[in-house]
């Protein structure tokens, strides 16, 4: 029998087509096993976990009595420190009124994906949640490949034919979504391939939404440069705490429109946005951020620590995959990376593996890793999964804290892997069985 949802009757817009992800999924079932006290090395967890900085906790508890609503594009004075970090980071020239604060940058780039354009380009494998925020707005998506050849970079003519075929089927694509760096592959694009991207989009005057939340984790083999510093006319970058800071809970992002009229008109736009579904960030973590982004030398040589920490142990499970022959890019920044075990199709249908889902399930039940299936990310491929470092061995706040504090006194990449993390040694030695078992 057809299910009826009387009185409840959804919208065509967007919410009936949304799927439960596969990463429900495999959370789910580690959540079972975690209950039935079974071990499980938790590699899909994508969510830096180190301390609060000191001065930023005693911001955010100094101000716990500020609780009226705050202006909707955030505080003038929180504007001012954005639009500073902005210009000293990244040498983008930004006032505070091209400077919009929000709930996280996912509220951000909603509110801009609904404010600009009508059709929206974004490369594949892309974060999860692009596709289904323009799904929601019920804007359609051209989808541009890219390729582990091409360490999974926007190349300038594929995204021209993507262009040319969407222009001939459906008309006029006009926003295209970059992150940089980027999860789920942890690479990074080159300044030179910044600046030809950048040339592309000014010569086809497309809008650029680029989402740098991951700016300041770069592991640094590859200077990262903005795209709002090489097209501020056309870029709207994204941003805020929650990576380079590890507060991804307290909701605070930033968006950065063009230094011009437009632009302007933008941050006018979005800011009506704020207004009319979040009012504003919560104040107390606004006075928090205003410290965050002051350019204190605490906090700056902070983030450089804590980035430090994220490329080894990403790196180090990067190498894993590099000794055991699996096809993986190397990252240079964020804390992933996307290893490919497509050259094993037929070792693992002859296992009734047929998908990347049923994949990360293998994992998970035989060998107690966890990752999250590739289509998820909307791959290409049949069988990659993305894994993450940021949560192994780091599961509590007393293991972040002992990891931060082993890393002063020893900086030693080797030394901090061997010393300080049994269990990303552990998940090592069963990722080998998984591919002995796989080969033999
Ligand atoms: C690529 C990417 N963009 C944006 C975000 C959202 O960050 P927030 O909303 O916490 O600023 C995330 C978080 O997982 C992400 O991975």
């Amino acid at each position: 029998m057809v299910e009826r949802y009387r009185p409840l009757r959804f919208s065509r817009a967007g919410v009936r087509g949304l799927k439960v992800s596969a990463t429900l999924t495999i959370n789910d079932r580690v959540k079972e096993m975690w209950a039935t006290g079974q071990n499980v090395y938790h590699l899909a967890f994508g969510e830096s976990r180190f301390p609060v900085h000191p001065k930023i906790a005693e911001a955010l508890c100094a101000n716990v009595q500020k609780r009226s609503y705050l202006p909707a594009a955030g505080l003038m004075e929180l504007r001012r420190a954005i639009a500073g970090h902005y210009r000293r980071a990244f040498g983008m020239d930004v006032e505070p009124d091209q400077v919009v604060t929000g709930p996280g940058s996912k509220s951000l780039i909603f509110a801009t994906v609904l404010c600009l354009g009508e059709e929206i380009i974004i490369p594949r494998p892309s974060w999860v949640t692009y596709a289904p925020q323009v799904q929601l707005l019920g804007k359609p998506i051209t989808w541009v490949p890219t390729y582990p050849e091409d360490q999974y970079l926007v190349r300038t003519e594929i995204l021209e034919e993507a262009l040319q075929t969407s222009h001939h089927e459906m008309g006029n694509p006009e926003v295209l979504i970059l992150n940089n760096p980027d999860n789920p592959t942890g690479t990074m694009r080159t300044p030179e391939q910044n600046q030809s991207l950048a040339e592309f989009a000014r010569g086809q005057e497309l809008m650029v939404i680029s989402d740098e939340i991951y700016a300041r984790t770069a592991f640094r083999n590859i200077p990262f440069v903005s795209m709002g510093a090489l097209y501020p006319e056309g870029t709207v970058v994204t941003g805020g705490l929650s990576k380079d800071l590890s507060l991804g809970g307290w909701r605070i992002g930033v968006a950065i429109v063009p230094p011009t009229k437009a632009g302007r008109a933008l941050a006018k736009a979005l800011t009506n946005v704020a207004a009319n579904l979040w009012s504003c960030v919560a104040a107390p973590v606004q006075y928090a951020a205003m410290v965050a982004y002051s350019g204190d030398p605490d906090i700056e040589e902070y983030v450089q620590m804590c980035t430090r920490m994220h490329s080894i142990r990403t790196r180090f499970l990067y190498q894993v995959m590099d000794r055991l022959g699996v096809q993986c890019v190397e990252p240079s920044g964020a804390f992933y990376i996307f290893p490919c075990f497509d050259k094993w199709s037929e070792a693992l249908q002859a296992r009734g593996i047929h998908t990347d889902e049923e994949l990360a399930l293998h994992l998970l039940e035989k060998y107690e890793i966890a990752a999250l299936p590739g289509s998820v990310f909307y791959a290409l491929r049949r069988y990659c999964l993305r894994v993450s470092s940021s949560f192994i061995d780091m599961n509590t706040n007393e293991k972040a804290e002992g990891l931060v504090e082993a890393f002063r006194q020893d900086p030693d990449p080797e030394r901090f892997i061997r010393d300080h993390h049994p269990r990303i040694q552990k998940v090592a030695e069963r990722w080998g069985e998984f591919m002995a078992d796989l080969t033999s």
